[in-house]
């Protein structure tokens, strides 16, 4: 894949320059009508305590709009969700803090090609493929055995510590937002926990230094996700970066302070046979505000074989996708440049 520069430290020592490697191709490019913030105005809102504890129109109320969400958008924002802000604000701080240490401690835990856990620039694959303006940082977490432990960072001390706590609540997070889910396919509430097994579970944290054109380069390449659910975390005060494809154009997505942005994920649109959609999105950059995001994938165990739910397969519903092992569905996926919905094509 060649030398691939350190973005943070090319922000620093060139802050003008950007390398040809990063200049996307004219179609690529975030032109200023698709930079420009949507009038379509926010993605969809779905207030977690009315799940969790509403009465039992709320209840309803709320299964149906995140039933609307995921089948309009594939993208909503969780508000009230529970999770303590000090935690958010723990994982925030510690992430930082790990990005602002110099490059050389950093490198102590390098991403290996084709992997994705460490730090590093994932998804690159050949010389000519055009790299994002983006430094990642990734680790597994559950189940134990998919943890790399020489890749947990020593420093900031209580980085490990602060991703455990973390990746707990965002853990019960995901199974509750999966229970509602089913509900809001008119399923048992329990079908997908149990078809999943013990869910693999992963953090990625990303840092887009400001970039002096904006309108040349891309802070993560357009793609849809290969987990099931998708839990994001928006850095305060990070400049607006998230875009999703909606009706074929970009619409930034504007984070509420505190809450939660969802997405779903391959899996899901694969089991609802594309009812709920894995909706295509990107990151870009700005001139001058850094931003950074905690990214957690939630998906099925590895030995898993998934494929349609008879349930959504119908006359006026063929299925769409074929059966397939979850574990390989993996495998593709982090071992293919990101590029839209392309990694989907395997389950057809
Ligand atoms: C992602 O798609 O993994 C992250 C996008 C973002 O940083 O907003
Ligand atoms: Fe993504």
């Amino acid at each position: 894949v060649g030398h691939i520069d350190d973005v943070q430290e090319l922000r620093r020592s060139k802050p003008t320059i950007i390398p040809e490697r990063f200049v996307r191709d004219m179609s690529e490019r975030p032109t200023l009508q698709t930079t420009a913030l949507s009038s379509s105005g926010s993605i969809p809102i779905v207030d977690f305590s009315k799940l969790s504890k509403g009465n039992k129109d709320e209840f309803q109320d709320e299964i149906s709009q995140l039933a609307t969400a995921c089948e309009e958008w594939g993208f909503f924002q969780v508000i009230n969700h529970g999770i303590d802000w000090s935690l958010l604000e723990n994982i925030e701080k510690v992430c930082k803090e790990f990005f602002m240490q110099p490059l050389e401690e950093k490198q102590k835990y390098p991403m290996a090609p084709g992997t994705v856990q460490g730090y590093g620039q994932a998804f690159v694959f050949s010389e000519d493929q055009k790299l994002d303006w983006c430094n990642m940082f990734a680790l597994g977490i559950e189940p134990q055995f998919i943890r790399n432990p020489i890749l947990w960072p020593k420093k900031p001390a209580n980085f490990s510590e602060t991703v455990e706590d973390y990746s707990k609540e965002i853990r019960k997070l995901g199974q509750n937002l999966l229970k509602y889910i089913a509900l809001s396919l008119g399923l048992k509430g329990d079908v997908l926990d149990e078809m999943f097994g013990v869910a693999v579970q992963a953090i990625r944290m990303n840092y887009y230094p400001a970039c002096s054109r904006p309108d040349l380069v891309l802070g993560l390449s357009p793609h849809s996700d290969g987990s099931a659910l998708t839990i994001l975390q928006e850095g305060k005060g990070s400049s607006v970066g998230l875009q999703i494809l909606k009706d074929n154009e970009w619409v930034s997505v504007r984070p509420i302070p505190n809450a939660l942005v969802i997405n779903i994920g391959d899996t899901i649109e694969v089991l609802t046979n594309g009812k709920y959609k894995s909706v295509e999105h990107r990151a870009v950059t700005h001139k001058e505000k850094d931003r950074f995001s905690i990214v957690t994938f939630y998906a099925p165990s590895y030995e898993i074989e998934l494929g349609p739910m008879p349930e959504l397969v119908d006359e006026n519903n063929p299925c769409k996708y074929r059966r397939y092992n979850h574990g390989e569905y993996s495998k593709h996926y982090v071992t293919n440049k990101l590029q839209g919905k392309k990694a989907l094509d395997f389950a057809k």
